[in-house]
């Protein structure tokens, strides 16, 4: 029984059955080359529009790991520039259409990995899924999200997975989703796609905190209870998941700035001895403190290792429905 129910990997909502992939990540660090044949003689194309480090290392050891050629494609700069417009002239700066980019690389893997950031200028064209769904559309074989437009879904599957085993068999945990402060606009999908997660798993109270005007789309949050009072929402914390997300209503925008949204020890005290979690990159000093990042607290690097997991699960899971 597959624990995907569909042949593909960009959202919560392609997956069957969430405990059971996140025993299986959790399987796999303990047990890394138990199906180092899986992928034999099968390849997996990570496909990148945008800059990346832990996605793009973490899913080809991941993909190693089974056994599997990984091949990493920087589309952006080493590509043809695509156009993703039905019926373009293309006597501008695009030289090649995704009806033809994408079957062309759907013939050469047996599996597609694709990050296409948005572009925080058109909320209804970036929440339409453009790139990531001609790919889909286009390209005749499994893909998966590498982080789209509006989600990043292996980021999800590894922090649900890094709670579990924070958690370590706690019955009731609260799991805080805090704004963080930043220097220039940053999609909201990593938010997005955690608050999907977390409501989809169901196993713990859920509060997301932002400042006024930064709500997200209530498609994702929907299940959470959404503060304004960062103090508050950090009573009795077990976790707290630090992020900055741009506007999703005055869309891309900052509507102010809020440098005392970030995290440091004296609101770390208001907590449960929160674990704090990030997905990285982080700046310091801006997103989080010294003092919070150097603390026994953070598990960022712990998560950002998780990653590798996440993705082996999620690999493996599509290479059995396809083989
Ligand atoms: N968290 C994350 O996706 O990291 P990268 O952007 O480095 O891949």
């Amino acid at each position: 029984m597959s624990l995907l129910k569909n042949n593909k990997f960009t959202t919560v909502k392609d997956v069957a059955d969430i405990e059971g992939l996140m025993g299986k990540a959790l399987h796999y660090k303990s047990n890394p080359f138990v199906d180092k044949d899986l992928g034999e003689n099968r390849k997996i194309g990570l496909l990148f529009l945008n800059p990346s480090l832990r996605t793009r290392l973490s899913t080809q050891i991941a993909a190693q790991n089974l056994g599997m050629e990984a091949v990493i494609f920087n589309v952006d700069k080493d590509g043809w520039r695509l156009e993703f417009e039905d019926g373009a002239i293309m006597n501008g700066s695009t030289s090649e259409h995704i009806k033809e980019a994408a079957p062309v690389l759907g013939s050469y893997f047996d599996i597609l990995g694709i990050r296409s950031f948005p572009t925080l200028q058109d909320q209804e064209e970036d929440y339409r899924e453009g790139y990531l769904n001609a790919f889909i559309q286009y390209c005749g074989k499994p893909v998966i999200s590498l982080e789209s437009a509006t989600l990043h879904p292996l980021q999800s599957l590894t922090d649900l997975i890094t709670i579990q085993e924070e958690a370590a068999g706690k019955e009731k945990i609260k799991v805080l989703m805090t704004w963080a402060p930043h220097v220039k606009p940053l999609p909201q999908c990593v938010a997005n796609s955690f608050a999907e997660w977390v409501n989809a798993w169901g196993k713990a109270e859920f509060v997301i905190a932002n400042p006024d005007g930064y709500n997200l789309s209530v498609e994702y949050t929907q299940g959470a209870t959404v503060v304004h009072n960062q103090e508050e929402a950090l009573q009795n914390a077990d976790f707290i998941y630090v992020k900055n997300w741009s506007a999703y209503e005055e869309y891309g925008m900052m509507p102010g700035l809020h440098a005392d949204w970030m995290l440091t020890n004296e609101k770390l005290a208001l907590t449960n001895n929160a674990k704090v979690m990030h997905c990285l990159p982080v700046r310091r000093n801006v997103e989080l403190s010294d003092e919070i990042l150097d603390s026994s607290n953070s598990i960022v690097t712990k998560e950002a290792g998780n990653r590798v997991w996440a993705a082996q699960a999620v690999i493996s899971e599509l290479l059995k429905m396809n083989s």
